[in-house]
C-alpha cells in the first residue's frame, strides 16, 4: 500500500482499536498490514482504510491479525522442565503464598499450564495466577478452559478436551495492554514469553524495566525461548537457568542509582 494508506491505516487502529502500532517492529508490522490490506480490499485501498471504522467485522479480523495469538500447553518444554523442578521449588521455599502474572497471555495454554504445575506441588502453597491480553477474543476463549491437546487435566466434551474445573479456577483473566496499563507489584513469577518479540527494541527495554519493578526481591521473569535480554535490559537482573532471569537485591539498587 502507499505510504499515506499506511499512516492512514495506522491512525484507523490507533482510534478503532487503540492500539499503537508504532510500539510494534516496523517492518513486521508493515508486511503483515500490507498482506492484510490486499486481501481484504477491493479497488482503492485508501478508499477502504478510510471506511474501516464503520465495519466491525473486519475491524475483528484486523485485530486478529495485529494480536498473534499462537500459544500451546507447556510451550518449549525444557524450560518448562526448569519451572517445575528448579524455579518453582526455590520459590515455594521462600513462601507458602505465591503470586504469578501471566503477561499476554493468549487464550490461555500458558497461565493453564503453571496451574496444572501448582496443582501438582500440593497442598501448604496458595497462589494467585493473573493472566492477562490485550485481545478480548483470546481472553474470551481462555475462560471458555479449552479446546486443547493435552491428555492429562482435560475432560472430553463432545470430541472436544477442556480444561479441568480445578485448574480454570487457579486463574483469574483480566484484559491488559501492557503498553498502556498499570501493573501490579510484589509478583514472585512474571511470564511473559514471545510478547515483546513483536516490539520495538525501545519499547521492550522500558518494558523490561517495568517487569523489574513489578517483581519482588528474589522474584523471577521467564521469557520465551527464542528471547534474551540484552544489554542494559538485564540491569538488575540474573540469569539463572535457560530463559529465567531473578531480580537481584543488589543490582536492583544500582538500577535505582541509574535511574
Ligand atoms: C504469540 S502470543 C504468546 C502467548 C503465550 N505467552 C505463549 O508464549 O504461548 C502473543 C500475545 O501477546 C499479546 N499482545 C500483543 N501486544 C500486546 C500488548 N500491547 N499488551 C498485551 N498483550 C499483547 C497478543 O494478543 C497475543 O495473545
Amino acid at each position: 500500500m502507499q505510504d499515506d494508506t499506511y499512516e492512514l491505516l495506522k491512525r484507523q487502529i490507533g482510534r478503532f482499536l487503540d492500539l499503537d502500532i508504532d510500539a510494534y517492529k516496523q517492518r513486521q508490522m508493515r508486511r503483515r498490514l500490507d498482506t492484510w490490506v490486499e486481501q481484504n480490499s477491493s479497488g482503492d485501498e485508501h478508499t477502504f482504510v478510510m471506511g474501516l471504522g464503520t465495519k466491525s467485522d473486519l475491524l475483528k479480523d484486523l485485530r486478529d491479525t495485529l494480536t498473534i495469538n499462537v500459544t500451546e500447553f507447556f510451550r518449549d518444554q525444557a524450560q518448562w522442565a526448569d519451572l517445575e523442578t528448579k524455579v518453582l521449588p526455590e520459590l515455594m521455599a521462600d513462601t507458602s503464598r505465591l503470586k504469578i502474572w501471566s503477561a499476554g497471555c493468549s487464550s490461555g495454554d500458558e497461565p493453564y499450564s503453571v496451574a496444572m504445575l501448582l496443582d501438582e506441588a500440593g497442598r501448604g502453597v496458595t497462589s494467585s495466577l493473573l493472566a492477562t491480553d490485550l485481545d478480548p477474543g483470546s481472553l474470551h476463549k481462555a475462560q471458555a478452559g479449552g479446546p486443547a491437546r493435552q491428555a492429562l487435566y482435560f475432560r472430553e466434551d463432545g470430541g472436544r478436551f477442556h480444561v479441568v474445573d480445578t485448574v480454570r479456577r487457579r486463574v483469574e483473566f483480566k484484559p491488559l495492554n501492557l503498553l498502556k496499563d498499570r501493573f501490579g507489584t510484589g509478583y514472585d513469577l512474571i511470564l511473559c514469553r514471545n510478547v515483546t518479540i513483536y516490539f520495538d527494541p525501545p519499547v521492550k527495554a522500558a518494558l523490561t524495566r517495568r517487569f523489574h519493578e513489578a517483581l519482588r526481591p528474589g522474584g523471577y521473569l521467564f521469557i520465551g525461548a527464542t528471547e534474551a535480554l540484552l544489554g542494559s535490559e538485564s540491569d538488575g537482573f540474573t540469569r539463572t537457568s535457560g530463559n529465567f532471569y531473578r531480580k537481584g537485591e543488589v543490582a536492583a539498587s544500582r538500577v535505582a542509582r541509574a535511574a
